[in-house]
């Protein structure tokens, strides 16, 4: 079937999830950033995925917004950084205003223009995409933002891609799926989407038993590919 739906994961595809680090340690009053910054975002950002997928599978689900602030709690720590209370605000509201990689509002824009349903399906709490899509400006490219809140239940559940059928209406095969988490994407080619992975960090891919279907450095030739897919 041809694609009908741009799907979009948020943070690390749309939104720039080392930015916030990165941002903190070129301020002046955070100096001892610029050595940790790198190990603190990535710390961050890997704990922040484990938690969702323990609560997921533990059925002890809370928003995303708490399990960021666990998470940044747990590396603050792991880097030695945990004192710094000034730091760890600055950080998380560097987080709720996450840059967007640089071809995101084209590449949003473009699909809008030749009719694609485009959306946002992300582990995100509503009000903190809000946030995230409001300062790169994107939300006039996008029809809905869909927040695993509404299922209560974090990504890869079954239950959270099913928020897409539900909302436009189409088939499993008619959505482009894309993620630059590799284990979203093939969990989301498991369940049937047609899936792209900007594996924008060109990692090894993941061992799972679903492949996505195309595997991108960035989000330029997602346009093009949704319109190619007639079959
Ligand atoms: C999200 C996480 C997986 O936006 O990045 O859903």
């Amino acid at each position: 079937m041809p694609i009908s739906t741009c799907v979009f994961d948020a943070y690390g595809t749309l939104f720039d999830v080392t930015s916030a680090a990165r941002q903190a340690a070129q301020e002046p009053q955070f100096p001892h950033l610029q050595d940790h910054w790198v190990q603190l975002a990535t710390h961050w950002r890997l704990k922040q995925l484990q938690y969702t997928w323990l609560r997921a599978i533990t059925d002890a689900h809370t928003d995303f917004w708490q399990v960021t602030e666990e998470s940044l709690d747990w590396a603050l720590e792991a880097c030695g950084l945990s004192g710094d209370s000034t730091l760890r605000q600055r950080l998380m509201d560097l987080f709720w205003e996450l840059q967007a990689y640089p071809e995101v509002p084209e590449v949003l824009s473009t699909l809008k223009e030749r009719g694609f349903n485009v959306a946002i399906l992300s582990n995100g709490s509503p009000d903190m995409l809000n946030g995230a899509v409001k300062s790169a400006g994107i939300g006039a490219s996008l029809d809905d933002v869909l927040s695993v809140e509404s299922v209560g239940v974090f990504k890869p559940a079954a239950a959270v891609y099913d928020l897409v059928g539900a909302r436009f209406n189409c088939a499993r095969d008619e959505v482009l799926f894309v993620s630059s988490n590799g284990w979203d994407a093939a969990a989301a080619a498991g369940y049937g989407f047609t899936t792209a992975w900007a594996n924008r960090m060109g990692e090894p891919k993941d061992r799972l038993p679903w492949t996505p279907d195309y595997t991108l450095t960035n989000l330029h030739p997602i346009p093009d590919l949704a319109g190619a897919k007639d079959a």
